[in-house]
């Protein structure tokens, strides 16, 4: 029975928060202070999070994500990697990082099973690196990112949020990071989650801004499929690049038409969508099959057709400062 909500989209794809702990602070994630942090007996247990897959297999889920907060906080995650690879439908598990820790885990997720890793990355400036993260050091996430490269955890994707007034001046240096190796580079519009409305004011920009850029530089982007299957992202490269440009707007030009995923937070609940209010604890489902798969078709009954966040910050019916920020959600 396949997962198919009111409006026509199949739901295969399914994005687990297993901490809502991190160990970066980033502008657009968190306020400088972090978050209240759900209390460790409260988190699903990796047997648990294991379960909530079982069930969304024979429903089609066939696609995994673990975030966070920052997923390699979380003590032995391979022992959750091997759990959920063991799934016979699952066909494919990312993993989304800031890529602090990833040089010391990578080989053993790697063996645990990890197809494949998205790192978030928002500066190539040690300065502006610490300013976006509140703390973090650029050599380190740079040095997954080879790790990640010579592990072949590929496509190797960089999620780069761009903000206006600290990081688009380096769209075009981006860019070149996709000419010389095969990393895939995707610009991010931020989105007014959580409650940093000011923060957001300040530094949203659209992605035309991108687009606008590289053609003024001689770097017009091609369109071309996307690496590694289908996703929000539209793809491009660059003449003679190795790697891809990726442009995901959520706010200038939304993809809830084509959206086919759900969402497990760290605590249990389950949500049909960044933007909605409603969520599901699977806790009182975790020991019975069939209530499991009925709390997801349930889950799935009541997504909106689209969020309604835009650039002024305003998100519809829906307070921004009462939206769970990212790393509460998973990013
Ligand atoms: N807007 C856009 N992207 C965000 N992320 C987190 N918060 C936001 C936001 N407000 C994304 C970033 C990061 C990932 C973990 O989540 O891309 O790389
Ligand atoms: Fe941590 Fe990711 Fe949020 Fe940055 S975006 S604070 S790395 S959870």
């Amino acid at each position: 029975m396949p997962l198919i909500d009111q409006q026509g989209r199949t739901h295969d794809y399914l994005r687990i928060s297993v901490t809502d702990r991190c160990n970066l602070r980033c502008l657009y994630c968190m306020g400088e202070e972090g978050i209240e942090q759900v209390a460790h007996h409260d988190i699903l247990t990796y047997e648990e999070i294991a379960t909530v897959v079982r069930a969304g297999a024979e429903l089609g889920i066939s696609k995994i994500r673990l975030t966070g907060g920052e997923p390699l906080v979380r003590k032995n995650l391979g022992d959750l990697i091997v759990l959920i690879k063991s799934v016979e439908e699952i066909k494919d598990l990312a993993l989304t990082t800031n890529g602090i820790l990833l040089t010391g885990q990578a080989a053993e997720l790697k063996k645990a099973g990890l197809d494949r890793v998205n790192i978030s990355l928002d500066s190539l400036n040690p300065k502006v690196y610490r300013r976006t993260t509140r703390c973090g050091e650029l050599n380190e996430v740079m040095a997954g990112i080879e790790t990640a490269l010579q592990l072949d955890l590929k496509p190797v994707k960089i999620n780069t949020v761009l903000l206006k007034g600290i990081n688009e001046t380096e769209v075009l240096d981006f860019i070149k990071l996709t000419l010389d190796r095969p990393l895939h580079v995707r610009f991010i519009e931020y989105m007014p989650i959580g409650d940093h409305d000011r923060q957001y004011r300040e530094h949203y920009l659209p992605l035309s801004y991108v687009e606008e850029t590289a053609a003024q530089a001689g770097l017009p982007l091609t369109p071309t499929p996307l690496p590694g299957g289908a996703g929000p992202a539209e793809a491009y490269t660059v003449k003679g690049g190795k790697g891809t440009v990726g442009l995901i707007h959520p706010i200038s030009r939304h993809f809830c038409d084509r959206c086919n995923r759900l969402r497990l937070t760290a605590e249990g609940n389950l949500k049909a969508c960044l933007y909605c209010q409603d969520e599901y604890s699977v806790k009182g489902a975790i020991n019975d099959r069939d209530a499991l798969k009925a709390l997801i078709v349930k889950v799935l009954s009541g997504k909106p057709s689209e969020h309604q966040m835009v650039a002024d910050g305003s998100c519809g019916s829906v307070e921004p400062g009462a939206m769970r920020t990212m790393s509460k959600t998973g990013g």
